[in-house]
């Protein structure tokens, strides 16, 4: 089996007349049928006809052959968003009387999706503590689905597969993970029996915060049916966006190296630094989650994001954040470039404050999604903001 970076450069299988070796963009939206019987009208290696861009397209297909590669699975389906992948599989997968079991720390639209989508399908959301035990507790005779991101979002805690995998009952509830954070670089949920996985392309594969995209991949017994729901919600990922991501993704183990390289030096620097109140970064030794991220990950590569708290005040962070100049204050992670956000008034504005607070989750908060300038510059810009 080839490694994840000749996966991500060849993995596409593109073949044309002209011996290109780059998936071209294919615009068409409609393909000929040779005859009215589909005898000779192209077949998609996945099994359906190639006839109309909203059901395939070819350059959509290639970037979708790269992912089943990464994610170790047999299928991958291409989306326009990371939402539109997320609400295509719950829709396909839940149904009334179902109950779906979440971490409470998750990204908020996700939440926001499935605060609006469940009562409309007679499903019941339960969110528990972010921890293995907690799922495992929570789930019933009525659970279908547990749906869950390794590493939360902002406060980096850990959820530990191996222990769901060992613990639940998989043949009867569908594990179902967002490998976004962790990327396939260093963890396949495939390989902790998730029945499906799904990204967040417009981030560390796409990686350079120009292309929206998302994807669900995993055995074709379960991908088939998201297909037929994918092609009536419309979803499918458009081809100029498929382009962008099959070039982003060729990079994405040695860009994983560098954000993780990158993010380790700044998470050192913040843990010794006065004005730094904690450092919430499972690559840290002195993180409570460094054992249970070495045990899953397959290399000791812990991602771009480092969160922390800053001593002292909101309005500390405010100007810690004004003074920021390489790194920019916007939302989204996993590109070329080091960007901040201040959770609270982010993603986590939408997890009651209740539950923010036993969270972790405070007004003095930065998450950092560190990109892949030289770390000296990072480190650099991070002292002169926090230095007054
Ligand atoms: C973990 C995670 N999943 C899903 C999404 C949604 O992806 P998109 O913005 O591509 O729709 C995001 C976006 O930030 C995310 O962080």
């Amino acid at each position: 089996m080839a490694g994840l970076s000749t996966n991500a450069i060849h993995g596409h299988e593109h073949r044309d007349g002209m011996g290109s070796h780059i998936p071209p963009v294919y615009l068409s939206v409609v393909y000929e049928y040779i005859d009215y019987e589909l005898k000779e009208a192209v077949f998609v290696d996945r099994g359906n006809y190639l006839r109309y861009g909203r059901e395939e397209n070819p350059t959509t297909r290639a970037l979708e052959r790269v992912v089943a590669k990464l994610e170790a699975v047999e299928d991958a389906l291409a989306f326009n968003s990371g939402m539109a992948a997320l609400s295509t599989t719950f829709i396909c997968s839940l149904k009334p009387g179902d109950k779906i079991v979440l971490p409470m720390e998750l990204y908020s639209s996700t939440f926001a999706l499935l605060d609006n989508i469940a009562p409309k399908l007679g499903v019941k959301v339960e969110k528990v503590w972010p921890s293995a035990e907690a799922i495992v507790e929570a789930v019933d005779g009525s659970t279908s689905m547990v749906f869950l991101e390794v590493m939360t979002n902002p406060t980096n805690k850990i959820i530990d597969l191996d222990y769901l995998s060992k613990h639940l009952d998989l043949s009867r509830v569908a594990l179902v993970v967002d490998n976004t954070f962790t990327t396939p670089v260093v963890l396949k949920p495939s390989r902790y029996r998730a029945k499906l996985v799904v990204h967040s392309m417009t981030k560390y594969f796409g990686g350079h915060n120009d292309a929206v995209g998302g994807v669900v991949a995993g055995y074709k017994r379960d991908t088939t049916a998201i297909w037929d729901w994918r092609r009536v919600l419309g979803g499918i990922l458009q081809p100029f966006e498929a382009y962008m991501i099959l070039r982003g993704v060729k990079t994405l183990e040695i860009r994983f190296e560098r954000h993780s390289s990158n993010a380790k030096a700044v998470a050192e620097y913040l843990a010794n630094h006065s004005r730094v109140e904690e450092v919430m970064y499972p690559g840290l030794q002195s993180s409570p989650y460094h054992g249970v991220a070495k045990k899953l990950f397959e290399k000791p590569l812990f991602g771009g994001v480092v969160s922390f708290k800053i001593r002292g005040s909101y309005q500390d962070v405010l100007s810690f954040m004004r003074r920021l100049k390489v790194v920019k204050r916007c939302p989204s992670l996993g590109g070329a470039e080091s960007m901040a956000v201040i959770p609270v008034k982010a993603g986590a504005m939408f997890i009651d404050p209740e539950q923010r607070a036993r969270l972790g989750i405070s007004e003095n908060m930065v998450r950092l999604s560190i990109g892949l300038e030289n770390v000296e510059d990072i480190i650099e810009d991070v002292s002169r903001a926090l230095n007054i």
